[in-house]
């Protein structure tokens, strides 16, 4: 891994021998971008790589005696708006009361190894990697960008971000600062992001990148269940394995924006970063502004590659340290089981039933505190109802600790409900302001977290349960999107800095958390999959994926997020027939085959179940409890995606290649279907023997011929339904052997 730089032609390369990032100084001090892509051999000279193309028609050209030098077709690094280029820019940057058009030219470099934390924000990290800084100046604002590059050994990744300091005696203001732009010599690509709603998150979609501003974005004050903050841009001939593929994802929660600006000679803009739209943020004397992380992935092994750097990068560089290696706990959620209806002996039976059942750790939901018994109520009021459980927390801690089970809690910190006394004691404290409409959603408003007393407030509460329940386990949900986005502590001229302020209270809250209690595990929640980001990932290794638990729409889900996020990091769990969001029957073996691909739990009412169906439970457990390590480390493979048909496969590869995982779904059943189908692998090692279903192959066979499926799953020698019809599935587990089959 390398970071070269040629000072003599004010050049950089960096690369790692999997990818190369080329830019360098243009002759007006600006920075020029040369190459991104496959790695490159290194030349201590690229200059030839720079097109200057004298642009016919009527161009602004920058300096009167060369009409080559057009910013408007030139490819740059972090452009700005104003200067003859007249596309959207990364920068939009001005002095209080004067507009300037942002000039930040060249100033220094510096090289670190490692990577400097992103104060305050989430981001990837790693001893191992080396980061590039370029500094830049723009003297009439007195203000020095700095464009941070980091690369990593062994992975086809580059991360950017950009920190912008007010080095001057006047008050500046930022109206746009983008994570990453990338100018990109053509526009030959699909677009492909994932987009969806409550319930039906992250399906994966496709376009063709045309003329025109294309964008995703949330302005919801989360990253949302609509657009998640992740693009992929493939060559229109690569496919899941083979073929170019750019790969990018935010690292951040809130408002954002990805967008490909494709102009009139087909050059195609990427920028990300915050959404600008109701942005700005004053930047006094002397302070700074650091933007959130944009990861980059290059692959030339289709959009699965790329997925498989993106997994890598977040399971090795950014999840918290701790739950690389640790096994997560097989968990019982009381939600769709109880709802709001319970008290300490039913919470302890269910305890004590999973318990038999070889599950983990019980993880009471929505309902403990104040006096809810529905959603109208208590959200802020973080003290247990002594009419649930007369006992307290503590008692029920224990008598589910004593029953062998973990102990975990749902909290929605972000929340205030009208009626709760938290409201009555701080009416201010709410999003909004007092004397205006504020909309409510799901009967609640939201906390004002851009106010550190308020996060504090939360700090003290929630450090007391955990400390007073030994938890194991924190659901952090949010339910509800922000509107009237207003703070009644910040000045007027300030509140286009409310929701980014607002974030980097839930990140100071998290940080404080996990620092204090790193052996309690959180899982984030916003309605199901409406914060699946990143950020989130960063301090709770695992997101509640949806909250649509059925296993067909599952697939979609879990397959669209595999896009992005390793399967270690999706909460996907067990829940009772009819499914509770699509009144669907699918066999309890299905629902299982679904959910072992993520961090499996349970998601239902285990007294209510049949002998036979708590000894298959049994048996999904134990089975579950020794892949997991497969599941955490493994690499994932996605085989036939349910966006294209009535078939979804996909499978787990573990690093060394000596054992898989392969799950096979089929939505509805065909009468007389084929009798010979099979299901060509992948990932294994081809000259390996592998066994699967009492059957020894080569890798290759797997690979080439496929593994054979059985023919409307009659049931033979695998792990499969009793069940026949429609929703079937079957799981093949792939072990090496040293067999010699020659
Ligand atoms: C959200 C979550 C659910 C559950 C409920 C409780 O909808 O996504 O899993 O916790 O809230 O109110």
């Amino acid at each position: 891994m390398h970071i070269y730089i040629n000072q003599e032609n004010q050049q950089f390369h960096l690369t790692n021998g999997q990818v190369s990032y080329i830019f360098h100084v243009m002759k007006n001090g600006q920075l020029g971008h040369l190459y991104y892509g496959k790695a490159l051999r290194h030349r201590s000279d690229f200059s030839h790589l720079q097109v200057y193309d004298v642009p016919t028609g009527a161009s602004c050209h920058v300096y009167a005696d060369d009409p080559s030098f057009v910013l408007e077709t030139l490819r740059q690094e972090y452009p700005a708006y104003g200067n003859s280029d007249f596309r959207e820019p990364a920068i939009s940057v001005r002095k209080e009361n004067e507009s300037h058009v942002p000039t930040f030219t060249y100033d220094s470099f510096s090289v670190l190894e490692g990577k400097p934390r992103l104060l305050g924000l989430p981001a990837t990290y790693g001893n191992e990697a080396s980061t590039l800084q370029i500094l830049l100046k723009d003297e009439f604002l007195q203000a020095e960008l700095t464009l941070n590059y980091t690369i990593f050994p062994d992975k086809p990744v580059i991360t950017r971000s950009a920190t912008l300091r007010n080095y001057g005696g006047e008050n500046l203001v930022i109206e746009r600062l983008m994570g990453a732009a990338l100018d990109l010599p053509d526009k030959d690509f699909i677009f492909t992001h994932l987009a969806g709603a409550w319930a039906r998150e992250r399906h994966v979609k496709e376009r063709v990148l045309e003329t025109g501003i294309q964008s995703i974005s949330s302005l919801r004050g989360a990253s949302s269940h609509h657009h998640n903050p992740f693009l992929a841009l493939r060559r229109p001939n690569a496919t899941e394995h083979s073929g170019e593929v750019y790969g990018f994802n935010f690292v951040y929660s809130s408002n954002f924006i990805m967008q490909v600006e494709v102009d009139h000679y087909d050059m195609a803009r990427l920028t990300v970063g915050i959404h600008p739209f109701g942005f700005q943020w004053g930047l006094a004397p002397k302070e700074t502004f650091q933007t959130p992380e944009v990861v980059m992935v290059y692959s030339d092994q289709g959009l699965n590659g790329m997925s498989q750097a993106l997994h890598q990068l977040y399971r090795e560089n950014l999840i918290p340290e701790r739950w690389k290696s640790e096994d997560r706990p097989i968990l019982i959620n009381n939600w769709e089981a109880t709802y709001f209806d319970f008290d300490e002996d039913k919470l302890v039976n269910i305890a004590k039933s999973a318990s038999e059942l070889g599950i983990e750790m019980l993880v009471l939901d929505d309902g403990w505190f104040g006096k809810r018994n529905d959603d109208t109520s208590s959200l802020g009021d973080w003290h247990v109802d002594f009419n649930k459980l007369p006992n307290g927390l503590e008692s029920l801690a224990k008598k589910i600790n004593d029953a062998g089970m973990k102990f975990g809690l749902w909290f929605e910190p972000e929340m205030i409900s009208p009626n709760s006394e938290l409201f009555k004691n701080h009416p201010d404290w709410a999003v909004g302001m007092a004397d205006q409409h504020r909309t409510l959603g799901r009967n609640q408003l939201v906390l004002d977290f851009s106010r550190p007393e308020i996060v504090d407030y939360l700090y003290e509460k929630m450090s007391g349960i955990i400390k007073q329940t030994n938890l194991s386990y924190i659901k952090w949900d949010m339910n509800r999107n922000i509107t009237e986005p207003f703070s009644q502590k910040l000045a007027s001229n300030q509140q286009g800095e409310f929701f980014h302020r607002y974030i980097l209270g839930v990140y100071s809250l998290y940080e404080r958390l996990t620092s204090e209690f790193p052996h309690v595990l959180f899982e984030s929640c916003a309605g199901g999959g409406g914060r699946f980001d990143a950020g989130m990932l960063y301090y709770a290794p695992q997101t509640w994926t949806s909250d649509n638990t059925d296993a067909v729409e599952r697939l979609k889900i879990q397959y669209g997020t595999s896009f992005a996020y390793p399967l270690y990091s999706m909460g996907s769990h067990v829940s009772a027939v009819p499914n509770h969001q699509t009144y669907r029957e699918t066999p309890l073996s299905t629902r299982a085959n679904t959910a072992y691909f993520g961090t499996f739990g349970y998601e239902l009412d285990p007294l209510s179940l049949t002998e036979e169906e708590r000894e298959e439970i049994k048996g999904q457990v134990a089975f579950y409890k020794e892949q997991r390590r497969l599941i955490r480390e493994g690499h994932f493979y996605r085989l036939l995606s349910p966006f294209s048909g009535n078939e979804t496969a996909w499978m787990v590869v573990s690093p060394d290649q000596s054992e898989a995982l392969v799950g096979y779904y089929k939505v509805l059943a065909t009468p007389n279907s084929r009798k010979q189908q099979t299901l060509p692998l992948s990932g294994l090692s081809a000259d390996k023997a592998y066994e699967v279903n009492g059957r020894t192959y080569y890798g290759d066979e797997l690979m080439q011929v496929g593994l054979q499926l059985p023919t409307e799953f009659n049931g033979v020698n695998m792990r499969s339904s009793k069940r026949r019809g429609d929703f079937q599935s079957n799981i093949f587990y792939l072990k090496s052997t040293d067999e010699n089959l020659d």
